[in-house]
């Protein structure tokens, strides 16, 4: 028994039941079972009938969906082939799916081929060549990141140097922009033994010498952590505001 044998047993099938067919696959196996058994020779029939099923239930599903789904005006793509085939090596329309798949769902061990990791201060992009950029930079060094030593997040913002560094991404993204493109950038303040950093007014003052503003654009939180009971009551004790806001500047390419 084959998986040409299996699809002959369904076509029989279609022939009766026509679009209902899929509903007799049950039957179909059991037939499928009987025949293979009569043709195997070793000492474990069950469990190779397992491997057999396991390995063609599949490819017959495809085989059943397949017209169907070709009538849409769609293509059914087997997802083995997908993962295996490297993107440069698909339609451009396979590639693509791929890249969103792997967007969507990710997966341990897979990298985007277009999406590489670099300095921010030194982007291997032309002049002149982007249409958009959107920014998360780091805030100050409240947080681990990595331990990259280039992390510009391994300096305190409460020091100038935190924002000469910023600068110089910002004069990157300047450069690699197109004329009048923009630039979204989302940063939030620092509140940070007892001292306030307006990190936000403290960057967009850099920014103002490259960009010109469209927009400047409060981003609130809403289930984040600050917003509990045990953050209310800490900022009553330590009489601090909770930080419940990033900036995002959306600025253009002067
Ligand atoms: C606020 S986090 C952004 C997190 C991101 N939006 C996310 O959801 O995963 C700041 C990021 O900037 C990265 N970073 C720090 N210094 C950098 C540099 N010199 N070039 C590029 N990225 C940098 C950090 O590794 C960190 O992932």
């Amino acid at each position: 028994m084959t998986i040409k044998d299996l699809i002959k047993l369904y076509e029989t099938r279609k022939k009766i039941y026509g679009k209902e067919a899929y509903r007799y696959i049950s039957s179909l196996l059991a037939e499928a079972k009987t025949q293979h058994k009569k043709d195997f020779k070793g000492a474990d029939h069950e469990q190779s009938w397992r491997a057999f099923k396991g390995k063609n239930l599949e490819k017959l599903i495809e085989h059943i969906i397949t017209d169907e789904v070709r009538s849409l005006g769609l293509e059914v793509v087997n997802g083995n082939s997908l993962e295996r085939t490297k993107g440069e090596n698909l339609s451009k329309e396979m590639s693509l799916l791929k890249r969103n798949l792997l967007i969507d769902y990710g997966e341990y061990g897979s990298h985007l081929p277009d999406v590489i990791k670099n300095d921010a201060r030194r982007i291997p992009l032309n002049n002149d060549s982007v249409d958009f950029v959107f920014i998360d930079s780091p805030y100050s060094d409240n947080i681990s990141y990595s331990n990259d030593i280039r992390c510009i997040g391994k300096i305190s913002c409460e020091k100038q140097e935190f924002f000469d560094e910023l600068e110089k991404v910002a004069k990157e993204i300047h450069r690699i922009l197109k004329p009048n493109k923009a630039v979204g950038w989302l940063i939030g303040d620092q509140w940070k033994k007892k001292k306030f950093i307006p990190t936000g007014f403290l960057l967009y003052q850099r920014l103002e010498k490259y960009f010109e503003t469209i927009d400047t654009i409060c981003v609130t939180r809403r289930n984040q952590t600050s917003n509990t009971d045990i953050w209310h009551n800490r900022a009553i004790q330590f009489n601090f505001y909770l930080r419940g806001f990033k900036y995002l500047f959306i600025m253009s390419k002067k």
